[in-house]
């Protein structure tokens, strides 16, 4: 069999763990052929491919970002809005031209979705779920988000010693997308004293009440933690919505942090290695039975398969029993409600 992988969406760490897991499985226990497309469904479009072996595999599992390269071309979206474009049968034509058996498409929702739309048009498809949001649903986890998890930490780790210094309140902005992943689970690790996330809401004047009562209460500095999709008046950037908000109302100097891109740079973390390593093994398998249509997924610890229909246009969000939530609320952390 001749498989095809490409990386599409945001980079993340892990891509390219998940890369040489597909290659090595496919080239040395499958003895598959397995070609590498550039630039996620561009390459697809153009034909721009390289061919992988051992040899081009390997010293790849610690790298971050995609020796592939990514881009966020969504071939169907013109079709799906005004019903004509040629983009998904290039892609068809040239994945038939290529001789390829399956298609191995690594990415977060949107990939996703293209991937469930080209396997309707008659591709063998097999997605891996990868983005540093931890949003793609049916799956307990995506490679991506440990690390970014990792980097946000220590960031916020090294935020305390400053406001402390200060005494003044420190707002981190966290990346994440629609989803409250990284800040839920970043803010909890490193100590936040307020936590907003986009799924949750909040309540303006409760975040600046919970300051001041630290305050009184002989805290003279705290830590807020916003994901970048909560929502602000007329769309204002969140870290410096809720900086500006915090500081008129409570008069304590507040500083903003917006972390950004470095969540998503740098070599993957040894869990999102062997997690990557892991799914990539697990397509492989799933080519070899010719199971096609599928994401694989994580379950708990075990890697299963879901169908790309019951995957695509949907995003797994934090819910407000989240334990991280309920433990965190009893423990004196504001997640900003009314
Ligand atoms: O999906 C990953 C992500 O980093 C989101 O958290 C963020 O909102 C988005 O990508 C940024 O997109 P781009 O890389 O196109 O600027």
């Amino acid at each position: 069999m001749k498989i095809g992988i490409l990386s599409s969406g945001g980079d993340c760490p892990g891509i390219n763990a998940t890369i040489r897991g597909v290659g090595k499985t496919a080239i040395m226990h499958y003895g598959m052929e397995v070609i590498g497309i550039h630039s996620g469904f561009v390459g697809l479009l153009n034909k721009d491919v390289q061919v992988f072996d051992e040899r081009s595999l390997s010293g790849i599992l610690n790298l971050g970002g995609t020796i592939l390269g990514t881009s966020r071309e969504k071939p169907f979206r013109k079709l799906l809005a005004s019903g004509e474009s040629e983009k998904p049968h290039v892609i068809k034509q040239n994945y038939e031209e290529l001789g390829l058996d399956c298609l191995v498409c690594i990415g977060g929702n949107g990939t996703q979705k293209t991937a469930a739309l080209l396997s309707n048009l008659g591709l063998n498809v097999v997605g891996v779920p990868k983005t540093i949001d931890n949003d793609v649903w049916g799956t307990d986890i995506t490679f991506g988000f440990d690390t970014a998890v990792n980097i946000a930490t220590e960031a916020i780790d090294r935020l305390h010693s400053t406001a402390s210094s200060h005494k003044r309140v420190m707002v981190v902005e966290v990346m994440g997308h629609h989803a409250g992943w990284i800040a839920l689970y970043a803010g909890m690790a490193g100590g936040a004293d307020v936590i907003l996330l986009p799924e949750l809401g909040y309540n303006i004047e409760k975040v600046n009440e919970a300051i001041l009562d630290r305050a009184h209460r002989g805290k003279p500095y705290s830590i807020v933690v916003v994901g970048e999709g909560i929502s602000t008046p007329n769309k204002k950037r969140p870290a410096d919505y809720i900086t500006k908000a915090i500081e008129e109302a409570t008069g304590i100097e507040t500083r903003e942090t917006v972390l950004g891109y470095i969540q998503r740079g740098g070599n993957p973390s040894p869990f999102d290695r062997n997690l990557a390593t892991r799914l990539g093994g697990h397509a492989t398998e799933l080519i070899s039975k010719r199971e096609f249509g599928k994401m694989v997924c994580m379950q708990g610890d075990k890697v299963s398969s879901i169908p790309l229909s019951e995957v695509a246009g949907k995003l797994k969000l934090v819910t407000r029993d989240n334990d991280l939530i309920i433990q965190g609320g009893r423990m004196g952390v504001t997640f900003g409600q009314e």
